[in-house]
Order: structure tokens, then C-alpha cells, then sequence
């Protein structure tokens, strides 16, 4: 098939190239020009494992990108995946949603081919119905096109995996034929094909994600009263996730979770609910939990060391999980941010993220390496999964006191103690 792409961030990205591995001709619309040329020369603008390695072999033979619309006319689908960020009330900014579906009705108004349209942003439900099938017919000046929604549940880190695997492909759609033409582009991949209506697409992926975070709030609840009673909240979660009921992913209990997506979705969940006059107060309270949950570090930091002023407070990682150099909203941001009220002195270390968050905190040592960081620390708090981290037991005996207390569960070292563990 020939499929367009609008969007060549994150998602765009990896769904293009992933498309390309499995024998289609796609064409990447991406405004940022800079960006395009970086595609074209075979190289990812993001760090994703995986990812360069399918740009490299099919760039120039049937994945290419570029600023312009024109491609979508000769297409048999367009994907409209361009970032939906949160607005200040937290609810979905969709105007680059809106931009794109202007630009790809002009496109198809001189096309002749049959055409679908088909959302891949997180969008609120009710966003392709009434925002995209709207301009795009508009724009065209034809009513022969198509339009499906199509969520992505790509993890960063392991999004070329996830699409290649995926648990299932959720196809929303107007009509029966254009479900068929996107259950077609996904032809040879082994998942389970859920076909639904538009709305209920995009609600299945709010509530995907939703569930997912409200796991991880509900662990690290959990986690604090397992860590007063003096038990291990992972040997807890253990015995809870053997029921087949709740499955063992997902109940890793630590500072909370970060990212593009889970904070920013629940929360435009929690502005749609509030918008549709509901009261979500369980969702509002799965974010509640996620915000007070990394500042107990700082809290529990201060019961062990006593005042932190002028203290010096070694930070292991970053980003806001292993294996990426994201750091949105990353549980390090909170926790610096504290420590640095509180009066210390922070040594961060992060494999890839120390660059991006040298941006929020340009006052603060970067540590070239874990052992950099550790060397005459009072303090270490650990922040984000490395695997590195997990071989670091000689490094510790640099630090001034042995204070080690983990945000997640990766040390295999001792003298160590975890957030709720
Ligand atoms: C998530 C969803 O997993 C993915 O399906 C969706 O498409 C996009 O959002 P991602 O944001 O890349 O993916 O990260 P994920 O691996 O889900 O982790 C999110 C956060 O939760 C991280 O901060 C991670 O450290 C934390 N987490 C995850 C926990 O604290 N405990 C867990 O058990 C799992």
C-alpha cells in the first residue's frame, strides 16, 4: 500500500519506518524540514532502539520524508500522528490535529484515488467525529474518503517491538470498508484486529493508559503501608499478580510514573470527565498519588541525614524510565527541584539524559559517570532503572555516608533501602 504519514515525531516515526519494514511505500510529512533531511540521511532525530537500523535499509527505497503534502494525494492512507499536548487546563490541545486535517483535505482535493484518513494521535474521544472528518471533508470538496481511528500503545524504549508485536490492533471506523483498508496496511502482523466506532477507539486508548497508571498509583499506595509494616511491597505484588485477573505487569512500585503519555492522558481524561459534568475523583487521586509519591525520597532522605542544607546529594538517573533519553516528566524533575529548596547539593548522573535535563536544571554537577556522582556524596537517591546501576556495588563505598534509598527497584548492592520497600 502506499501510506503517508503526518507527523514524523515519536509516533510517526517509528509507525513510518515499522510500515516500511512490512513492505509498504510511505512518505513522512514532517514541517520541521531539518527533521525530514535527518530521516533522509537514514538517522533517527530520537534516540529508539531499533530504529536507525530500519531507516538505514529502506530510506530512499520506500520510506522517504519531506515538508510537503503532496504524497497524501497519490496515498491509499493517510496518518495523522502529530503530538497533542496538554493545554493549561489539561485537556488536549488539538490544534496541530486540526492543521493537519486542513492540510490533508486540500491535498486530496485534486486526488481521484479512494482514500482513508486515519487518527493515530491520542486525541479525546469524540475528536475524529467532530474535528478531523469535518476539515478534511471540508478542505476536499469530495465525500468518497474514508476515516478510522487507530490508537498506537507504542512504550518508548520498545516501540519498533510493540508495533511489530503488538497485544492488538484497535481499528475504529465509520464504515466497513475503511476498517478494512487500515486492517489491510497491518496485514502480516500476528494480533488479535478489535474493530469498533471512532469514539470508542479513542476511549479505548485513554482508558488503556489510565489503567495502567492507576496499577502503578495503586502499588505505590500499597508500597507505603507495606514499607510500615516492614515488609517487601515486591513480595506483595508477586502473590497479587499471579491472579490471572490482575497480571503481574504494571505493579512496580517506586517514585511513579512519568512520560509523555501517562500523565498527560489521565489528566485530559480527568478534564474530559469534569467537562462532561462526572467526577472523577479515582483518576484525580491516581495523578494525587503520583505527585506526592517522589517527594517522599526527599522526605525519607531528611529522616536518615537529617537537614539536607549544604548536604551533598548524589542523583542515579534521569530519564523517565531505562533505555530512553526522555525526561518528561521524569520523577528526577520533583525530586531535584526539592532537594535544591531543601538546600543540597546534587550530583546527577544519567546515561542519555543529562543533556535534555541540563536544560531544566542548569545549576547542578553532571556527573560523567555513577562513580562520579557517588565520590563524597552524603546521600544517593536513585531515580530511574538502569540496568548499570545494578553493578554498581564498589562505586558506593566513594560516598561520605552510606545513605542509599532506591526510587526504583534495581541495586543489587547492600546497606540500601527502597521508597516503599
Ligand atoms: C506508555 C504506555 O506503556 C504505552 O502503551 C503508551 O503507548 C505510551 O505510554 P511509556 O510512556 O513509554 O509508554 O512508558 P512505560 O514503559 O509505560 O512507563 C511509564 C512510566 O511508568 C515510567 O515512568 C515507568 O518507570 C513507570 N512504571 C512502569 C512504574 O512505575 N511501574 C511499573 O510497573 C511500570
Amino acid at each position: 500500500m502506499r501510506i503517508a504519514i503526518v507527523g514524523g515525531g515519536y509516533v510517526g516515526l517509528v509507525t513510518g519506518a515499522c510500515f516500511a519494514k512490512i513492505g509498504h511505500t510511505v512518505n513522512i510529512i514532517e514541517i520541521d524540514a531539518k527533521k525530514a533531511a535527518t530521516i533522509n540521511a537514514g538517522r533517527a532525530p530520537i534516540y529508539e532502539q531499533g530504529l536507525d537500523a530500519i531507516l538505514k535499509k529502506y530510506v530512499g527505497e520506500r520510506l522517504n520524508a519531506g515538508i510537503d503534502y503532496a504524497p497524501v494525494a497519490d496515498a491509499d492512507l493517510s496518518f495523522i500522528c502529530v503530538g497533542t499536548p496538554p493545554a493549561a487546563d489539561g485537556s488536549a490541545d488539538l490544534s496541530m490535529v486540526a492543521a493537519a486535517s486542513r492540510s490533508i483535505g486540500e491535498a486530496l482535493r485534486d486526488g481521484e484515488r479512494p482514500h482513508t484518513v486515519v487518527v493515530k494521535s491520542t486525541v479525546p474521544p469524540g475528536t475524529t467525529a467532530g474535528t478531523v472528518v469535518p476539515a478534511v471533508l471540508e478542505h476536499a470538496g469530495r465525500d468518497d474518503i474514508g476515516f478510522a481511528m487507530n490508537p498506537e500503545f507504542l512504550r518508548e524504549g520498545r516501540a519498533v517491538e510493540d508495533f511489530l508485536h503488538p497485544d492488538r490492533i484497535v481499528i475504529g471506523s465509520r464504515d466497513g470498508r475503511s476498517g478494512d483498508t487500515v486492517a489491510a496496511a497491518y496485514q502480516g502482523l500476528a494480533a488479535p484486529v478489535v474493530r469498533c466506532g471512532l469514539t470508542a477507539a479513542e476511549m479505548i486508548k485513554y482508558a488503556s493508559n489510565a489503567l495502567l497508571a492507576t496499577k502503578i498509583s495503586f502499588s505505590n499506595e500499597v508500597g507505603n503501608v507495606c514499607k510500615r509494616l516492614g515488609i517487601d511491597v515486591y513480595e506483595v505484588m508477586e502473590g497479587v499478580g499471579m491472579d490471572h485477573r490482575v497480571s503481574p505487569h504494571f505493579l512496580a512500585a517506586g517514585a511513579g510514573f512519568g512520560g509523555s503519555c501517562f500523565p498527560k492522558d489521565v489528566a485530559a481524561l480527568v478534564s474530559l470527565a469534569e467537562s462532561l459534568g462526572e467526577e472523577p475523583t479515582l483518576l484525580r487521586s491516581v495523578l494525587d498519588v503520583n505527585d506526592r509519591q517522589p517527594l517522599r525520597m526527599v522526605g525519607l532522605l531528611e529522616e536518615r541525614i537529617g537537614d539536607l542544607w549544604g548536604k551533598r546529594v548524589a542523583v542515579l538517573g534521569l530519564a523517565f524510565k531505562d533505555n530512553t533519553d526522555d525526561i518528561r516528566e521524569s520523577r528526577a524533575i520533583p525530586v531535584i527541584a526539592e532537594l535544591l529548596r531543601r538546600g543540597a547539593a546534587v550530583a546527577a548522573y544519567d546515561p542519555l539524559a543529562a543533556a535534555p535535563m541540563r536544560r531544566v536544571f542548569p545549576g547542578i554537577d553532571y556527573a560523567a559517570s555513577a562513580a562520579d556522582a557517588l565520590r563524597g556524596a552524603d546521600a544517593c537517591l536513585v531515580m530511574t532503572e538502569w540496568p548499570e546501576f545494578s553493578d554498581l556495588n564498589g562505586a558506593f563505598d566513594l560516598m561520605k555516608s552510606r545513605v542509599i534509598i532506591e526510587g526504583r527497584r534495581i541495586l543489587t548492592c547492600d546497606g540500601k533501602e527502597g521508597i516503599c520497600w
